[in-house]
C-alpha cells in the first residue's frame, strides 16, 4: 500500500468536498422534479444540523483514517467533465419514470417484461423488481450505469466514505498474512464499487465477486479492469459456487436489506457456510432500527419512497442472531452515517 502525499490528501479532501455538493445539488433537484408522495412528513425525522453532522462526522473520519495511512484512495484522475455532464442528465432523465412508478406504487415494471421475454432469464420472483423504482431493476446496462449515482444521491456522495469504513477489519485481518494466499469474497458485488477500493489497498490479494446481474457484472469487469487477480461470477448469493470453508473474507455491502427473510436468511447460511473457520465476514448494510435512535424515523421514511419491499423486514431483523445460528459469532460493530459494519468470525 502506497501511502499518501500530503498532496494527494489535499486534493482527497477538495475531491469530496465537490462530491458531497454535487451529489446534494441532485438531490435537491430530484425533489423540486418529484410530486410530493406524502401529504405530511411522520413525526420525529433528524433535524437538517443532526443528519449533516452526522454526514460531516463521517467524511473527517474518513479523511483522518486516510491521513493515519489506514486506508488509501488510489484515483487521483478529476471526472472528465463529459462524464460528469452525461452522469447527471442521465440521472435526471430518468427521475420521470421513477416519479411515475412512485406515485403508482409500481415496483414489478421488470416481472411484467421479463415474463413477455422468449427465454426468461432464471432469477427469483423476489429479484424481478424495480427496487428502488430504479428502471429495469438490476436488469440493464442502463441501470448498471446510473446505480452508483443514484446511491450517491441519496447518501449525499458518502457512499464509498461508509464502505470504506468494512477496510478497516479486512486490514486488520490481512495484516502480517501473505496476500497472495488469502481469498476474498464479495456477495453482490453490484458494479464492483467495493471491489475497487479493495484492489487500491490490496492489488495482490486475488478477489471474486458475485452477483445476480450480468450487466452490474459487466460493469464491474470493466471497472475493475485494471487490476489482476478479480473473478467476477454469475451466482445467486443464496446458493454460492464455491466449496465449504474456502474463503479467508467473505463480504457483503448492501445485500441483506434488499432480499425477503427467507433468501437472507439463506445468503447468511451460505456465507457462513464458505467462510473458513477464523475467517472474518464483513457486512455493510443499513442502519438497523434501533442502532442510532435519532435516525429511526428516516429509517420508517424510505421504504414509503422507495420501492424497498423488504427494507421493512430487513430494520428489525435480528442479524446477530441468524448469523449465531450458522456458526458465527461477532466480533464488532461500528456505525458509519446511515450504515453500519458488522464483522462476525467462525469458529473451529
Ligand atoms: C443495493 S445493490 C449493492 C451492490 C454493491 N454491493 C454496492 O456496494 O453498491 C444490491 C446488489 O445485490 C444484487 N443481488 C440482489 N439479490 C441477489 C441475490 N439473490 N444474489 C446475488 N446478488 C443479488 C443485485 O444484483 C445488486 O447488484
Amino acid at each position: 500500500m502506497q501511502p499518501m502525499t500530503p498532496v494527494d490528501r489535499w486534493f482527497h479532501a477538495r475531491k469530496q468536498e465537490g462530491r458531497t455538493a454535487w451529489y446534494l445539488v441532485h438531490a435537491f433537484l430530484a425533489r423540486q422534479l418529484s410530486a410530493p408522495v406524502l401529504e405530511t412528513m411522520p413525526p420525529g425525522l433528524p433535524n437538517r444540523e443532526a443528519y449533516f453532522n452526522d454526514l460531516f462526522g463521517l467524511l473527517e473520519r474518513d479523511r483522518r483514517q486516510i491521513e493515519a495511512g489506514r486506508y488509501v484512495i488510489s484515483d487521483k484522475r478529476l471526472p472528465r467533465p463529459y462524464d460528469i455532464f452525461r452522469r447527471s442528465t442521465r440521472f435526471l432523465a430518468d427521475l420521470g419514470m421513477i416519479n411515475l412508478r412512485r406515485m403508482r406504487g409500481d415496483g414489478s415494471e421488470v416481472y411484467r417484461l421479463q415474463k413477455q421475454t422468449t427465454v426468461p432469464p432464471k432469477r427469483p420472483r423476489y429479484y424481478l423488481q424495480n427496487f428502488h423504482y430504479q428502471t429495469d431493476g438490476w436488469m440493464s446496462g442502463d441501470s448498471a450505469e446510473l446505480y452508483d449515482f443514484q446511491v450517491d444521491v441519496l447518501f449525499a456522495g458518502a457512499t464509498d466514505a461508509m464502505r470504506r469504513q468494512a477496510l478497516l477489519p479486512i486490514g486488520d485481518f490481512l495484516r502480517g498474512r501473505r496476500l497472495g494466499h488469502v481469498d476474498l469474497l464479495d456477495v453482490a458485488a453490484g458494479t464492483g464499487r467495493f471491489l475497487q477500493s479493495i484492489k487500491e489497498n490490496y492489488p495482490r490479494l486475488p478477489v471474486t465477486g458475485v452477483d445476480l446481474s450480468s450487466e452490474y457484472l459487466a460493469k464491474a469487469r470493466r471497472e475493475l479492469r485494471p487490476w489482476s487477480w478479480v473473478r467476477l461470477v454469475l451466482s445467486n448469493a443464496e446458493c454460492l459456487p464455491f466449496p465449504e470453508d474456502s474463503k479467508d473474507l467473505v463480504t457483503s455491502v448492501y445485500l441483506l436489506h434488499e432480499l425477503p427473510k427467507k433468501a437472507r436468511e439463506r445468503a447468511i447460511a451460505e456465507m457462513a457456510r464458505v467462510l473458513k473457520p477464523g475467517g472474518r465476514l464483513i457486512l455493510v448494510d443499513s442502519l438497523q432500527t434501533g442502532d442510532h435512535p435519532p435516525f429511526d424515523a428516516l429509517l420508517a421514511l424510505f421504504p414509503m419512497l422507495y420501492h424497498e419491499p423488504y427494507y421493512s423486514d430487513y430494520v428489525s431483523t435480528d442479524l446477530i442472531a441468524l448469523a449465531k445460528a450458522t456458526g458465527l459469532q461477532l466480533l464488532q460493530v461500528d456505525r458509519a452515517f446511515m450504515s453500519k459494519i458488522m464483522v462476525f468470525t467462525k469458529g473451529p
